[in-house]
Order: structure tokens, then C-alpha cells, then sequence
């Protein structure tokens, strides 16, 4: 079976918007759950201004924890919006990093207080400085499919940032449809078009799953020839900065479609189940993603067999 590579990003994209202030203890224990149901990379955090968003205000004693955890299989990285967040997380001992630009002036504006230009260069500087101090590199390219401000985005500019982001050396370009508004024709033609500037194997995407397309939209990726996705347990997420986004396609919902369609992942479901349940206490609310009834429902199913054959 061919292997797809997920990165769960719930500790950051899952919970920086979150209402509930989660601990840095419960932190650590939803990236413990995971790594435990064999995910094996994570976004643990973000080093941000804690004005902008309280939530990662933890970021630097989070990755020392992590680091100090030393979680088997587990590669984790952190976003960082400018130098001064890449400094932040380098003195905290983090080896990846993840800088955001946006593929329009407005939500560079409203997400990192920049233009696009300005956006643009500064993403560059961080990623030569991360590449300088030795640590990996992702880029994120966000509202790749449409801006909650300006509407749909020219893919011109997407696939310039993508190209200017893989001269500027990131590992891993993330395609990103901020308010999950993309559609599983126009996934396939985005990334027809992106791989014509990035091979293939560094693209990633990124998925929220606000109309419901999530998991379609992986697999559109998946026939793009896409092995690298994004995806947060319980389906949790949401960019403050943009109107109208809903949370990130559930992980298990992606597992689960990967599965079922020939691709391994490395991931339990049984484990994403548990990581839901807890998020779900720290939270305080239901969560899951679409097929989380069905998920569950099994999982009691298998729980009586196995009783039963015990018996
Ligand atoms: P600013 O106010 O323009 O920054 O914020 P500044 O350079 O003028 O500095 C103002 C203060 O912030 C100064 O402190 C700086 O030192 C400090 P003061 O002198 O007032 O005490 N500062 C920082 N502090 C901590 N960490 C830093 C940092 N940089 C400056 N890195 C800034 C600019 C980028 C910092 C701010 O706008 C910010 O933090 N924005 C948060 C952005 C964010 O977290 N957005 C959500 C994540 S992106 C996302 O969710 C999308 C994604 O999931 C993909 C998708 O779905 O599309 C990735
Ligand atoms: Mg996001």
C-alpha cells in the first residue's frame, strides 16, 4: 500500500481559537494521545504575539515539555509569523518551523499585520535564517483558493508565492484553503498548475472543512498526486483572522477515507478516537468530524467482540 503523510495540526490550528484556555499539561497530553495513535508529525504551536492570540501564549514551555517528552516517531514543528517568532522558537528548542503568507494583500493585513509584499520578503528572511540554524522548513500558502476579504484568489499569484516559497528553500509547500470554501474540480486544477513550479512530493495541502468537502478534497489532491496533508483530530480549527472558517478536515475522517481507498497512514482510529474523547473533556463540546458517529459506533462494536471472545 502506498503511504500518505499526515501532519495533525490540532494543538495549533485546533486550538488557537478556541474559547476554553486548554492548559499546557492538556497540551502535551492531546500530542501524547496522538503520537500514541501513531501520528507521526504534529503542529504543536505558534510562537505569535500572545496579544493576537492567548491561546499559543505557552508556546516556548510547550516545545520544552515536548522536547523533554522526546516522544517516539514524533516530528513536530511550530508556525512562526516573522523573525522574531523563529527566534522565539529556535531559544525554545523547536527544529521545524512553519511561516504563514497569505496569497492576498487583505489577509496578510488581517492575519500578520503586513502587506503582501512585505509578507512576502519577511517569509523569505525567516526561512533563510530557520535554513541557517539548521531546522526544516514549511511554507504555508494561504487563501490559495478564495480570501474571506477580496474573494476568489487569482492562481497566478498562488502559484508565484508557491514558486518564490520553494526558491526560498521551504521543504514543504502547503496549499491552503483558509475558509473551506475550494471544491474537488478546482483542487485538481490548482494543483495541476502547481506542480508545474514545486515537485510534487513537497506540496501539502490544507483543508478546512466548512461546506462539507474536506475529505473529497484530499482525495482530489491524492489523484493530483499529492502524499503530504494537514488534518486535525476532531475536526478542530479555524484561522481568527478569517471570517467564516470552520475547523480542518477531521483526522480521522481523512484516515479513515486514505484507508478504505488503498493508502496507509500509520494511524489508528481507535487512537484518534481517544484524542477526541479528550479534547472533548478540555473542551467542553461535542467535536468530530463527519463520520465520527459511524466511527464510534464501530469501536463499541469491536469492544463487545472482543468482550464476548474474552468471556
Ligand atoms: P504587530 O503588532 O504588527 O507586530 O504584530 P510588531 O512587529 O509591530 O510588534 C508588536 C509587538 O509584538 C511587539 O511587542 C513585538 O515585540 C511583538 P511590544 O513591543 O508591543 O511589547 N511581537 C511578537 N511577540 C511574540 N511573538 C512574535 C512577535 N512578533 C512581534 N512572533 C504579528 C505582528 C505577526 C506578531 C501579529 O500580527 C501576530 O502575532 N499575528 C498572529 C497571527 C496568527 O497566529 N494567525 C493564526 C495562524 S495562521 C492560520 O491559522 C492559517 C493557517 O492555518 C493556514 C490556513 O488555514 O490557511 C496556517
Ligand atoms: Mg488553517
Amino acid at each position: 500500500m502506498e503511504r500518505i503523510h499526515i501532519t495533525d495540526v490540532s494543538p495549533r490550528d485546533g486550538l488557537q481559537n478556541q474559547q476554553v484556555q486548554v492548559s499546557t499539561a492538556d497540551k502535551l497530553e492531546l500530542i501524547r494521545l496522538l503520537a500514541a495513535a501513531g501520528v507521526q508529525s504534529v503542529e504543536a504551536t505558534s510562537f505569535v504575539s500572545p496579544k493576537a492570540v492567548p491561546q499559543m501564549a505557552d508556546a516556548g514551555e510547550l516545545v520544552a515539555r515536548l522536547n523533554a517528552a522526546a516522544l517516539p516517531g514524533l516530528r513536530s514543528s511550530v508556525l512562526v509569523p516573522n523573525l522574531k517568532g523563529l527566534e522565539r522558537a529556535h531559544a525554545a528548542g523547536a527544529r521545524e518551523i512553519a511561516v504563514v503568507l497569505s496569497a492576498t494583500e487583505t489577509m496578510n493585513r488581517k492575519n500578520i499585520n503586513m502587506g503582501l509584499q512585505e509578507a512576502t520578503e519577511v517569509s523569505a528572511q525567516t526561512l533563510a535564517e530557520a535554513q541557517r540554524l539548521g531546522m526544516r522548513t514549511r511554507a504555508y500558502v494561504a487563501v490559495a483558493f478564495d480570501c474571506p476579504f477580496e474573494g476568489e484568489t487569482p492562481l497566478s499569484e498562488v502559484v508565484r508565492l508557491a514558486a518564490r516559497m520553494r526558491e526560498e528553500g521551504a521543504g514543504e509547500i502547503v496549499i491552503a484553503d483558509t475558509i473551506g470554501s475550494a471544491s474537488p474540480g478546482q483542487v485538481k486544477a490548482r494543483l495541476g498548475a502547481l506542480r508545474e513550479v514545486v515537485p510534487v512530493a513537497q506540496l501539502a495541502v490544507h483543508f478546512h472543512d466548512t461546506r462539507g468537502m474536506g475529505v473529497a478534497n484530499a482525495w482530489a489532491a491524492l489523484e493530483a498526486g499529492v502524499r503530504r496533508f494537514d488534518a486535525s483530530v476532531g475536526g478542530i480549527g479555524g484561522c481568527p483572522f478569517a471570517p467564516g472558517a470552520a475547523g480542518n478536515v477531521a483526522t480521522e475522517d481523512l484516515v479513515l477515507m486514505a484507508e478504505r481507498s488503498g493508502f496507509s497512514t500509520g494511524i489508528s482510529i481507535d487512537g484518534l478516537l481517544d484524542a477526541v474523547d479528550f479534547a472533548e473533556a478540555q473542551l467542553q463540546r461535542a467535536l468530530g468530524g463527519r463520520a465520527i458517529t459511524w466511527l464510534r459506533r464501530q469501536r463499541e462494536k469491536e469492544r463487545g467482540t472482543q468482550a464476548a471472545r474474552t468471556a
